[in-house]
């Protein structure tokens, strides 16, 4: 039987399912419902903080797309989406700080109010560049809104407005966050040990 659970877009349904076969393997560390309490809560600070003003929600492409969708839906404001993409150069030399952008802001931010959203502040190389890129732009305000949070990992001295989760130093997966570019669409964030079966 096939289990509901299963999280691959393009599952057959099959009897044998790898997808739901790997997922249940993985533990979990924030379930789907934990994610939604937390988004919630975080949208209703930012609401309050906004006292009515507009918003620009800026997403940093990819993983933080699922909780822009949603937290985009917990804020009760007047809100529009831009997104941009950056990329270090090469995964393992992320340490050089070198951070580029791939994609920039499609419209103006002089003027406004603009949230960050990030699905996860590592070291914080990538939030550091973009704040210092963003502040040039003269915004009315800036604000970072991260889902997690690794302080143990930072090397650039950066905190955002807005926890979701603050964690240790563990690699995660889930809710946009991705192994090899997958499990970006499993709706529970969770823990991938080094020995896990690709
Ligand atoms: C992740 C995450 C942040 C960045 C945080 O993106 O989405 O953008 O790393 O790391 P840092 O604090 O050490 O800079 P990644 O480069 O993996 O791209 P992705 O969002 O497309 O997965």
């Amino acid at each position: 039987m096939h289990s509901l659970a299963c999280p691959a877009a393009a599952c057959s349904g099959d009897t044998v399912c790898m997808a739901t076969i790997t997922y249940k393997d993985l533990e979990v560390l924030f379930t789907r419902q934990q994610i939604a309490e937390r988004v919630a809560e975080m949208g209703a600070q930012i609401t309050r903080d906004l006292n009515g003003e507009k918003l620009v929600m800026v997403g940093v492409l990819k993983g933080a797309a699922p909780f822009l969708a949603d937290l985009s839906r917990a804020v009760q404001v007047d809100a529009t989406f831009d997104f941009v993409a950056t990329s270090s150069y090469g995964k393992g030399q992320r340490s050089s700080g070198a951070v580029k952008l791939i994609k920039d802001l499609d419209e103006p931010i002089e003027g406004k109010n603009v949230l960050v959203v990030e699905d996860i502040l590592d070291t914080g190389l990538t939030l550091s560049y973009l704040r210092k890129l963003f502040l040039q732009q003269r915004p009315k305000s800036l604000r970072i809104a991260t889902l997690l949070d690794k302080p143990s990992r930072r090397l650039e001295k950066i905190e955002a407005d807005y926890v979701g989760f603050s964690i240790p130093n563990l690699f995660v997966i889930g809710y946009g966050m991705d192994y090899a570019e997958r499990y970006r669409n499993l709706p529970d964030i969770c823990l991938m040990t080094p020995d896990h079966p690709e």
